[in-house]
């Protein structure tokens, strides 16, 4: 399978030996002990704080807790929060105040707050919010059953230590609120980039790459119960290295993504996020070999402008931008590319903000996650940068991004019209119980009739007939 690869040779045996490790996790997972205390868990932020909720769940499983869906069943309350934005660290903050009803009414709850909130504010946090029990920062959740000890005793359990080798690879995450068919799997944790206005290598630490047989076997677990996609994730997935301490070999993420595509054809493979300075021409051959590999990728610009990138600390300029533009369409002529935007960042004049929006039409966004900016303490660009651009200003670019993103993603959808996809089928769709949704290669959400013999985790071939800016329909062809 391997033949022309040797370092890839090795590491495929390695990975056939560690399969039969992971099957023993799935077993100590099963065999959770079930003593009747349950605990309720709330992710926000991005895909892999929701990856580290299954994490969680796995540990608190081996410590005896059930998960519970019912926050007044449960007996630890815990919530997976982000600090990206203040808008986001406002949100969590609104949702202690209803766990404190909670507390209230059942006294002996815990409250835990976990991930990069905790990470950001640490101790602070217990002085702010009283009903809080538990503070666990990103890399501290093995020692969750020892502080919930610590908490149960009547102190304050918190852990924030962030570690430079903690990836979580030998635990079997707990799938929670899955719909059988995708799967996260985190290849790697924490970010060496100092993007200037970017909050999260304060609270996600340095960059590490997991153990590749571990994602390997993940994937093929994955696979044999019934999954037939899987999202590879990161901060920067393209800096993926990791290097077999017994042998020395080393992996690359596109050699990487190769021997998860190599687990089973029928397995899609998509990973988040690409960073434009990072990813390769390997990278993206290795998409183009592989049918099971999406043709769609995730490469936030952040900004149009080339001073603006400069003061982002993103080190790539417009040019070098277009170049992997045009680079990606020329190695996947079907490729679609999404993009994260940030508006009103510090200084951005108005020809500056237009040279974002002219980014749109020539990359040719599929879609795009589009913020105005938000301050946030301790990064460079708070400490360097005057927050100057007035809000209303903010506001007003953001609205003129959106408008022009969501019409370059109706063109785009409206090309899709008299084309078949094969689609893999998620599940019921949203409205109505007699269609299925499903995405295509370019991670397109395509509602369909359902057709007698098909079900969720099957693929399909979908002729479009109509599309939105956020949804295609069409019938089942073939
Ligand atoms: N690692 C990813 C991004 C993770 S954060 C990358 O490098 O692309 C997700 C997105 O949130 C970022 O891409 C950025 O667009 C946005 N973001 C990050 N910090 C922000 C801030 N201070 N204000 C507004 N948006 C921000
Ligand atoms: Fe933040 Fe930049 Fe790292 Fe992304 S690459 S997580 S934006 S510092
Ligand atoms: Fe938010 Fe932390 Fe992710 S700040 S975006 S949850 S890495």
């Amino acid at each position: 399978m391997y033949d022309n690869n040797p370092t890839l040779a090795g590491i495929q045996k390695k990975v056939d030996e560690s399969r039969q490790g992971e099957a023993f996790y799935q077993e100590q997972a099963r065999g959770a002990k079930a003593d009747g205390r349950h605990f309720y868990i709330e992710s926000y932020g991005c895909q892999m704080n929701f990856s580290d909720s299954e994490i969680v769940a796995s540990i608190l499983a081996e410590a005896g807790y059930q998960p519970t869906r019912i926050l007044e069943e449960a007996d630890l309350i815990l919530i997976n929060t982000c600090s990206i934005r203040e808008k986001a660290e406002e949100t969590v903050r609104k949702r202690l105040r209803i766990f404190d009803k909670v507390k209230r009414q059942r006294p002996g709850t815990l409250v835990g707050v976990l991930g990069c909130m905790a990470e950001r504010l640490k101790a602070q946090f217990l002085e702010e919010e009283k009903l809080v029990d538990l503070v666990v920062g990103p890399d501290a959740y093995r020692d969750l059953p020892n502080l919930i000890g610590t908490a149960e005793d009547g102190d304050k359990g918190i852990n924030v230590f962030l570690s430079r080798e903690e990836t979580y690879a030998d635990i079997s995450p707990l799938r929670l609120d899955s719909n059988g068919v995708t799967g996260f799997i985190s290849i790697m944790r924490g970010c060496d980039n100092m993007c200037s206005f970017c909050v999260v290598p304060f609270t996600r630490g340095r960059e590490r790459s997991r153990n590749a047989f571990s994602i390997v076997a993940e994937a093929t677990d994955l696979f044999s119960k019934g999954y037939r996609e899987v999202t590879l994730l990161g901060q920067n997935v393209d800096s993926y290295k990791w290097e077999n301490p017994e042998t020395g070999e080393r992996a690359t993420f596109a050699q990487l993504l190769e021997m998860v595509a190599q687990v089973n054809p029928n397995l899609r493979i998509r990973f988040s996020t690409s960073h434009p300075k990072d990813i390769t021409d390997e990278v993206l051959f290795t998409i183009a070999k592989y049918e099971n590999i999406c043709n769609y990728i995730h490469l936030p610009v952040q900004s149009g402008n080339s001073r603006i990138l400069s003061l982002m600390n993103r080190t790539y300029d417009r040019e070098w931008y277009m170049n992997k533009v045009r680079r990606i369409y020329e190695v996947i002529p079907d490729c679609a590319i999404s993009s994260d935007i940030i508006t009103g960042f510090c200084s951005e004049t108005e020809e500056e903000h237009q040279e974002t929006l002219s980014m749109i039409e020539f990359a040719r966004y599929s879609m795009s996650y589009m913020f105005f900016y938000s301050e946030r303490p301790g990064t460079l660009a708070a400490r360097k940068y005057e927050d100057d651009i007035p809000l209303k200003v903010k506001k007003r670019r953001l609205q003129e991004i959106i408008r022009l993103q969501a019409q370059i993603s109706q063109q785009h959808n409206q090309q899709d019209i008299g084309q078949t996809f094969k689609v893999l089928i998620e599940g019921d769709s949203k409205r109505s119980g007699e269609d299925f949704k499903g995405r295509n290669s370019q991670n397109k959400m395509i509602v369909f009739p359902k057709t007698e013999g098909l079900e969720p985790g099957d693929y399909c071939y979908v002729k479009i007939n109509e599309a939105t800016s956020a949804t295609l329909k069409g019938e089942v062809v073939g």
